[in-house]
């Protein structure tokens, strides 16, 4: 059964005017690895760590920047969410399409509150705490082509024709600021595109972000910024000694107008500067070490990288199965091919190698959980292949071969094809990430022994379901396996309201 809303009553919660309050219990587990009767042996002790949660229940009006909002990702994002606020529907040649979103965790995904004689109950996910509505979102950015949004939508190809006719007169306005470009960082073919660009040093680019980010918030008056990039994907920086390996440097890198400095690193900067969260949609490393120490020592908040869309969350489900069920993964070999912008600027050997990086190292964490299957250091062969097809446009192909050892030596072989319009994967993902990243900021947390309450910590670690390579605190493992990104993120907002984790037992029946 479905419910819309529930209100939590215990003496571990209170709802207050501006905040709610919640004491929660973290039962977890303590390892000791010590030399009992003669030998090395590992002790686990449980135990519980007592939190208190603090959420501040105003929801402010949220700013959203895109960078790259002209792409097929920003534009078709901006268009469902007026679609969706306008109330919008369309011909197809189907049906009348009604505009929704689906494929927003926060969205379209429900939570179990419980069970209530003998049938499970269902809620939103978005009203276990009090969240942005995405239909009240002010939309804004930049991009390095200065075509309007009406337009852009149009080039993206990827919305029926009778909705986007409906949108033109939304979008027809909305035109991006300029954008910082640098050809090296891109494949050459990019080149055509860009004739919306910011002149001058890097540090007069990173100024001018920073009043535009001043100038977007006083113009519509949003309480808050949430700041994201889906441009194109950039070849990785190099990290060097002295350059951008730490604040320091970082910032007198800047100061002598560096090569190696990304445009994605230089928006970043002025987001760090300005307190202004910024997640990053890409695969490449935005987050040189400089940049993370800056953001750790200002407490400001980024999270990414690569959205985690389609095949890599397909495999992050598939791979958790697999070595769940005692099997054993040997090869996974995952072809793409898409006609997209970003299929045309992936063609380039350096671009594509950061997306090769940010897709291989998705299966790590669930091919070391098991001992028994694979030895240490063992990997499964994994290859993954792109290919750019202009042909099929937006709508891209993922093509997965998954080969396992089974009982006895036998052989499994699962083969997976997958056609999809990439940017209605991905907005939805944009939307989950802005909305999640604004809540988070609302959230203040203390553990036993604590003085003072203090905010999670700025690499926001809780995004990682919704990206491929989550980044994550330094010293802290990365979780990939689709299933525990998830519980985590719902676990985390259930604490919040006093709830304790979903665990599944329902002892209540056994
Ligand atoms: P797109 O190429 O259509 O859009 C990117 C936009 O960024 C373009 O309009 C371009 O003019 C603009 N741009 C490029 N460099 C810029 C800069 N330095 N400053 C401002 N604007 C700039 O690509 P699409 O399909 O929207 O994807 C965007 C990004 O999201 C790509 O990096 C892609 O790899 C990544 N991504 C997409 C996924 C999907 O399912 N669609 C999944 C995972 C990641």
């Amino acid at each position: 059964m479905f419910i819309e809303k529930f209100r939590v009553e215990s003496p571990n919660v209170r709802y207050g005017e501006e905040e709610i309050e919640a004491v929660y219990y973290y039962e977890t587990t303590e390892l000791v690895h010590e030399a009992r009767d003669g030998a090395y042996q590992w002790i686990v002790r449980p135990k519980s760590v007592r939190y208190d949660f603090k959420t501040q229940t105003r929801v402010p009006k949220l700013g959203v920047m895109l960078v790259g909002w002209g792409g097929n990702n920003g534009s078709t994002l901006t268009a469902g969410v007026i679609a969706n606020r306008e109330g919008i529907s369309w011909v197809t040649k189907d049906k009348v399409q009604q505009a929704n979103y689906f494929g927003s965790l926060t969205q379209a995904s429900t939570i179990r509150v419980g069970s209530y004689n003998g049938e499970e109950i269902y809620a939103p996910f978005k009203n276990l705490l009090p969240m942005v509505n995405p239909d009240d979102i002010v939309f804004g950015g930049w991009d390095i082509s200065n075509m309007n949004l009406a337009d852009a939508m149009a080039r993206a190809k990827v919305l029926d024709i009778d909705l986007q006719k409906q949108l033109r007169p939304y979008m027809e306005s909305m035109v991006p600021l300029p954008g910082i470009f640098d050809p090296d960082f891109v494949a050459a073919n990019q080149g055509a595109r860009a004739n919306h660009v910011l002149k001058g040093t890097k540090v007069e680019q990173v100024q001018q972000i920073v009043k535009d980010i001043r100038e977007f918030k006083e113009k519509t008056q949003v309480d808050k910024v949430v700041v994201l990039w889906t441009a194109n994907t950039e070849r990785y920086s190099n990290v060097i000694v002295g350059l951008n390996d730490t604040t320091e440097n970082l910032m007198a890198s800047l100061d002598k107008n560096e090569a190696e400095i990304s445009p994605s690193t230089l928006y970043g900067i002025a987001c760090v500067l300005e307190n202004v969260p910024y997640i990053n949609g890409s695969p490449q490393n935005t987050f040189v070490p400089g940049l993370i120490d800056m953001a750790i020592q200002r407490n400001s908040l980024i999270g990414g990288d690569d959205f985690k869309s389609g095949q890599t969350k397909m495999k992050s489900v598939l791979v958790d199965f697999l070595v769940g069920a005692g099997i054993k993964p040997t090869s996974i070999v995952s072809y793409n091919h898409l006609g997209n912008n970003d299929g045309m600027n992936l063609s380039a050997p350096q671009t594509f190698r950061s997306k090769e990086i940010s897709k291989s190292n998705v299966v790590d964490d669930m091919v070391s959980s098991n001992g028994i299957l694979y030895e240490p250091g063992e990997h499964p062969d994994h290859v993954i292949v792109i290919k750019y097809v202009p042909y099929v446009g937006d709508s891209k192909r993922a093509m997965d071969e998954y080969t396992s050892e089974i009982f006895m030596g036998g052989r499994s072989t699962i083969v997976l094809h997958n056609t999809c319009e990439d940017s209605l994967l991905a907005a939805p993902i944009i939307l989950d990430l802005v909305l999640l990243a604004e809540l988070s900021s609302r959230i203040q947390l203390k553990a036993e022994g604590e003085g003072k309450f203090s905010s999670f910590h700025p690499v926001s670690a809780i995004l990682s379901y919704l990206t491929k390579a989550p980044l994550v605190p330094p010293g802290t493992p990365v979780v990939n396996a689709l299933a525990k990104q998830r519980a985590m993120l719902e676990n985390i907002l259930r604490a919040c309201v006093g709830l304790s984790p979903e665990n599944n037992i329902n002892l209540e029946y056994k």
